[in-house]
């Protein structure tokens, strides 16, 4: 069942029409899908009940408080790259102690900011960094719990900005090192080595990948083990891909399925850390027609959503299907579903085969869930949009859409200078 549905070619989110969401709010706007998030959620946990594990949904995906209130009642931890992320998922109720910390640049305050707050574990990724936590956490007298991001050198076939597994890639230390890596850390008296952590990009869809990382991350905890290192938590990241256009993903289920086997006989805590998987379906962005208009060569809709509200279509090049809101059997039209923006870059869809829709009327941008919201900005001064979670027939604004006061909130004309 899909909860982004047309009747009597009206679409609705869960059970109510889209359009009366978009009459109360207006547009460019977000709508989740609560029912989605529920049932991805339980995919996870299905698929992969039968081990001691943890979902620690990465903030990263979408970062709204009231989404990440979802997880927290679910009792889902949270993967975070961020002091502001930290600081989300702990608002949000998200326990401390179901936090993992991974990125290569992590500040001294957001190293103390979660020391004090007693996360589970840094994922670390270089060996100055090691050193780091150790100084930080002697200075606040703690433990900092770490897992080392091991590098695996896998490619994921995916887009080359979403791959982190490379050799190439900034992520992580390379597997070679990671014995001479965990010795140092065993070797710290501030840090407590608890797990192993890799990541090896986004929009998987094959397990193929997965799969043999897992093999060489399990070769290393073997090799760990016998060290004397204690592994408690095997962190397997992110990156299960979803249907945008015509891919076929493998389903949670699918993964336990490739990797509970290789796990067999390995003691410690499962961890997981999708973001896309969860959210990437339960969203849509919804956006007016302002203007059509035809050249010599083309034919564009001009809307009301641009690459500051989505840009995965302009960063990676990525396909997100677009539907009416209100769907008629009308003549269709080939068309450049484009922003406001002042940037050629500024597409939505390209050539795509629509109706023939006309200025006032409304599209629905799909599968806009994962990293839409998220990576918006204020460019051209644009104030972000709203956010509206559907739960059955009832709505509610989870993100109120910003004003041109937002838009200065921060700046300063310094008068003594000017
Ligand atoms: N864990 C780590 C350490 C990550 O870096 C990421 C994503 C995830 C988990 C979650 O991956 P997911 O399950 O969502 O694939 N902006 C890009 C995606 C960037 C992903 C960055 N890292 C996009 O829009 O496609």
């Amino acid at each position: 069942m899909h909860f982004f549905a047309y009747k009597n070619g009206e679409l609705y989110a869960e059970d109510v029409p889209v359009i009366e969401i978009i009459k109360e709010f207006g547009t460019p706007l977000y709508i989740y899908s609560y029912g989605t998030i529920i049932r991805h959620i339980r995919a996870y946990e299905e698929a992969f009940c039968e081990v001691p594990h943890i979902i620690c949904y990465a903030v990263k995906a979408n970062s709204n408080l009231a989404l990440l209130n979802i997880f927290a009642q679910l009792g889902l931890g949270a993967d975070i790259v961020s002091g502001g992320e930290l600081f989300r998922a702990l608002k949000a109720g998200i326990k401390n102690y179901r936090i993992v910390f991974a990125g290569v640049g992590k500040s001294d305050e957001e190293i103390e900011y979660a020391l004090k707050n007693d996360i589970l574990m840094f994922n670390v990724e270089s060996e100055e960094e090691l050193y780091k936590i150790n100084d930080m956490a002697k200075k606040l007298k703690k433990k900092a719990q770490v897992a080392l991001r091991v590098n695996p050198d896998i490619d994921p076939k995916t887009h080359k900005y979403i791959a982190t597994g490379l050799k190439t890639s900034k992520f992580g230390i390379p597997i070679e090192k990671a014995i001479e890596y965990y010795k140092i850390a065993k070797s710290l008296d501030y840090i407590e080595v608890i797990g192993i952590h890799k990541h090896i990009g986004s929009q998987i869809t094959d397990t193929k990948a997965y799969e043999e990382a897992l093999s060489k991350i399990i070769n290393l905890y073997d090799k760990l083990i016998k060290f004397d290192l204690k592994i408690d938590y095997l962190d397997i990241g992110g990156g299960l891909g979803i249907t945008y256009k015509d891919e076929s993903p493998p389903l949670p289920k699918d993964l336990a399925n490739c990797l509970l086997p290789l796990l067999k006989n390995k003691k410690g805590k499962l961890i997981l850390e999708p973001g896309r998987s969860i959210v990437g379906n339960a969203g849509i962005l919804l956006t007016k027609i302002l203007y059509t208009k035809k050249t010599e060569n083309k034919n564009f809709f001009i809307v009301d959503a641009g690459m500051n509200d989505l840009i995965r279509p302009t960063l990676y090049g990525s396909y997100h299907e677009i539907q009416p809101v209100i769907s008629k059997d009308r003549d269709r039209i080939v068309v450049d579903i484009v922003g406001p923006i002042c940037e050629s870059g500024d597409f939505l869809a390209k050539d795509r085969e629509i109706e023939k829709l006309s200025p006032g009327e409304y599209l629905a941008v799909m599968s806009a869930g994962a990293y839409g919201f998220s990576m918006s900005s204020n460019y051209n001064s644009r104030p972000r949009a709203a956010e509206v979670l559907v739960k059955g027939d009832k709505y509610a604004l989870i993100r109120k859409r910003e004003t041109y006061k937002d838009l200065i909130r921060n700046e300063i004309i310094p008068e003594d200078l000017l």
